[in-house]
């Protein structure tokens, strides 16, 4: 996301290093605009240093002759975010005053604007300030509230800036909201499991868990809230806020999705879960003795029909077949039986497909038995054809 930082002449400013940190640390694009008054308060120096961008305060860069265009900056924000916002400045906000880069770009910018307002009990309190802060809400800017305590002036009350981790905080709130997935919670298997045969072997296979993680991280990327019920597999994911929960086998892959089921509005099932397993296993590493050994398996629960049996109106259940032959007849079978809204059909003949690749090369086949074949992608290509089906069906 590219962000415009407008910074204005406040003792605030100084938290304006910190908030710079955070945002570039989040994976942001910053760049910094300056009024002149708030270069006494912070260096633009140290402000380019954190931002890996020019600070920009004037038109002209004198040195070089060259123009700070207004319009292209204020094109380029995805969100401009004024912090800390003086009086001053929000007073120009107000009534469209122009007289400063910072406005300019402020007057251009196309994108949501953030305001975090800055100043003095008595500023704060003035009838003016209340005007023109609801002049500026009313053009649509998002006014992120001050705190109330320690003011510089010494007197305590409220004006002093939201902290940068609020503002932080508030922001991507308020981004999270507009998303696609905002409001839903998704419930997703990868990874393969592993069944015990004795203390140190099991049967497994070769899922690396990488489409489920990289479905995982979309939909958390698009707003929804995820559970990522994970079998063992060294993937991690790229999202802070999915909920990793680890299991071993299929009973317990079974056990955790059964817990999360019911609250899931979607559910991806993309692990490889095992279709049989040892109907004893042995307390003791077993010994080498016979030259044939057999072991007994026995089915485990087919989790994703299981959920299937169990889904609501509304909920969408989403499943994988990686299949070897009789591809699509396969797949529409598995859709059925398990009641699926759509399934993901991947084949092993299709080179770059399946287990182990970065990439993956998909058909979609939903509960109309409409199909969608997609080319060779990445894997998180390929996540989000999965989450852009997954927000067709719920606009429907
Ligand atoms: N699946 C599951 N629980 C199982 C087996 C499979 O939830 N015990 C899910 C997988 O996560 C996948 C889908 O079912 O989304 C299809 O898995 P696949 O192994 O292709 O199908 P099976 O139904 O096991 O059929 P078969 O192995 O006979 O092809």
């Amino acid at each position: 996301m590219n962000i415009i930082l407008g910074i204005c002449g406040s003792i605030a400013a100084y938290k304006s290093a910190t908030l710079v940190r955070l945002l570039v640390k989040g994976g942001a694009n910053v760049k910094v605009v300056m009024t002149p008054d708030a270069t006494s308060f912070i260096t633009p120096l140290t402000l380019s240093t954190l931002s890996k961008n020019p600070v920009l305060v004037d038109y002209f860069i004198p040195e070089t002759g060259e123009w700070n265009n207004h319009v292209e900056l204020g094109l380029w924000a995805d969100l401009m975010l004024i912090a800390p916002a003086s009086a001053n400045t929000l007073a120009k906000m107000a009534n469209g005053l122009c007289d400063n880069l910072l406005m300019a770009v402020y007057l251009s910018a196309k994108c949501p604007v953030y305001f975090a307002p800055a100043m003095d009990l008595d500023m704060w309190r003035h009838s003016a300030t209340r005007e023109n802060i609801s002049k500026v809400q009313s053009f649509g800017n998002i006014l992120i509230p001050p705190n109330t305590g320690e003011l510089a002036s010494g007197l305590h009350g409220e004006g002093r800036m939201a902290e940068p981790e609020e503002i932080e905080a508030f922001i991507i709130a308020g981004i999270k909201k507009k998303l696609p997935l905002a409001n839903k919670k998704a419930l997703v298997t990868a990874g393969p499991t592993y069944e015990a045969i004795d203390p140190v072997r099991f049967i497994g296979n070769h899922s690396s868990g990488k489409m489920g993680f990289a479905i995982a991280d979309e939909m958390a990327a698009l707003g929804a809230d995820v559970t990522l019920v994970a079998g063992p597999t060294a993937q991690l994911s790229q999202q802070k806020s999915v909920t990793r929960i680890n299991v071993t086998s299929a009973a317990e892959m079974l056990e955790a999705c059964l817990q999360y089921f019911k609250e899931s509005d979607i559910c991806v099932m993309s692990a490889a879960v095992a279709d049989y397993t040892p109907v004893t296993v042995a307390e003791q590493k077993i010994k080498k003795k016979d030259d044939d050994f057999s072991i007994g398996l026995k089915k485990t629960t087919d989790i994703l029909s299981e959920l299937g049996k169990q889904k609501q109106d509304g909920q969408i259940l989403i499943g994988f077949a990686l299949e070897t032959n009789d591809e699509e007849l396969n797949a529409i079978d598995k859709l059925q039986r398990k009641n699926l809204d759509f399934i993901v059909l991947n084949s092993l003949k299709d080179e770059g497909a399946g287990f182990k690749a970065d990439t993956n090369k998909i058909t979609i086949i939903d509960k109309n038995l409409q199909k969608t074949a997609y080319t060779l992608k990445s894997k998180t290509e390929v996540a989000r054809d999965i989450c852009t089906k997954i927000i067709e069906l719920i606009k429907k």
